[in-house]
């Protein structure tokens, strides 16, 4: 019989990449997303144009516009779907943007990963619950890792951390930003359902998540944003640590990929850190050059220095455990290609006006 996925978030950069992902795969999809993007960042991030295409690229695609914090309408559209899997990636996804919409913020973030638990619990808890956390649960505490500065770059000066920032890395006493915290809260519950009603969650919690789908704007999706600014030479501001604060940077389907193998083997209660990794991880000011590489046009921007609150100054993610537990993935797609990748589809969208 076939199988469904339900993903929340469908038209965002991940929900959009899992459900074609996994309409490949042979699943059935109901996506379910509110385009609250665009009511976050107004009209630049307004997702329209891709549920259009997932309707007409992903046959038998079903979307349903409901919104998270609307409890029976969620309740009642998982106990007729049943979903085999749920992928819950709708979320207010800026850090900067959530302490001007608090309510907002935590009600989505939270009280909308609850509702989908409870959904899940109540009508399917035998299947696969995975959520899109994010590495801001971590807080600033990366920022308390000695670093060295290195020309282009900061790096940890501590040899614990070597390979990144491990899982058991503390979430506790540090400043996350109003977002950091309702994700926390939504991580936190996640873990929960699966200690104890011993249901398959897992946590990813994300460093920098890109690709071409992105609708990137200034608050939030940082490589697809900054090479919008390159293609369109528009100028882009670097706030504070001098530009050499690290991210790193995995293409969604790298996620999509992750999401499947852990769809074959569920555990409970897990948590992963999936994001790029030392290998794909970089710098602004290396972002920048790499921009210039994809587009062949010069990067113009501008320095504040004052960082942005709770900023990491470096972060990348210690992938160890998520491929100790799943050896069959592993990263597909270097910065190098990610960068074409998203440059290409920039100028291809900024021509067509789709934004
Ligand atoms: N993009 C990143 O760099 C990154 C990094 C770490 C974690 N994450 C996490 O991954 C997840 C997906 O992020 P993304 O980059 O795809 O974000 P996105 O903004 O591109 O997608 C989120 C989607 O959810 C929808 N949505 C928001 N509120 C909703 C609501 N109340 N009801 C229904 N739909 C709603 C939006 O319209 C949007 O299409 C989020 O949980 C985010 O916190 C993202």
């Amino acid at each position: 019989m076939t199988k469904c996925a339900l993903v929340t978030g469908s038209c965002g950069l991940i929900g959009s990449e899992v459900a074609v992902f996994f309409a490949h795969q042979g699943f059935q999809v109901v996506g379910v997303d509110s385009n609250h993007r665009a009511v976050f960042f107004g009209p630049e991030g307004d997702t329209g144009w891709m549920r259009e295409r997932l309707q007409r690229d992903i046959p038998g695609y079903r979307h349903e516009a409901i919104d998270i914090r609307d409890r029976e309408r969620v309740l009642a559209l998982v106990k007729e779907a049943r979903p085999d899997l749920i992928i819950h990636c709708a979320a207010q996804p800026s850090h900067d943007k959530a302490a001007a919409i608090p309510f907002l913020d935590f009600e989505v973030n939270a009280l909308g990963t609850l509702h989908m638990l409870e959904a899940a619990r109540r009508f399917c808890p035998e299947s696969p619950f995975v959520y899109m956390s994010t590495n801001k649960v971590y807080g600033d505490r990366p920022n308390t890792i000695p670093l060295k500065e290195l020309d282009t770059r900061w790096e940890y000066d501590d040899p614990a951390f070597t390979d990144g920032i491990p899982e058991d890395f503390s979430i506790d006493q540090s400043k996350h930003s109003i977002f950091g915290a309702s994700k926390v809260a939504g991580d936190v519950m996640v873990q929960e359902y699966g200690r104890y009603f011993n249901m398959p969650t897992c946590c990813l919690r994300g460093g920098c998540l890109t690709g071409p789908n992105h609708s990137g704007v200034e608050l939030h999706g940082f490589l697809s944003y900054l090479i919008k600014c390159n293609v369109e030479g528009k100028g882009y501001q670097v706030y504070g640590y001098k530009g050499k604060q690290v991210r790193d940077n995995i293409h969604a389907e790298d996620v999509a990929r992750f999401i499947f193998e852990f769809w074959k083997a569920p555990r409970a209660a897990e948590v992963y850190n999936l994001g790029g990794g030392k290998e794909n991880s970089c710098s602004i000011l290396e972002a920048f050059r790499m921009a210039e590489d994809a587009t062949g046009r010069p990067m113009k921007w501008r320095y504040v220095d004052e960082n942005r609150i709770g900023d990491h100054i470096c972060y990348y993610s210690d992938l160890r455990k998520t491929k100790a537990h799943y050896p069959a993935w592993d990263i597909t797609r270097p910065l190098s290609s990610i960068f074409l990748e998203i440059a290409t589809s920039w100028t291809e969208r900024l021509a067509a006006r789709v934004l």
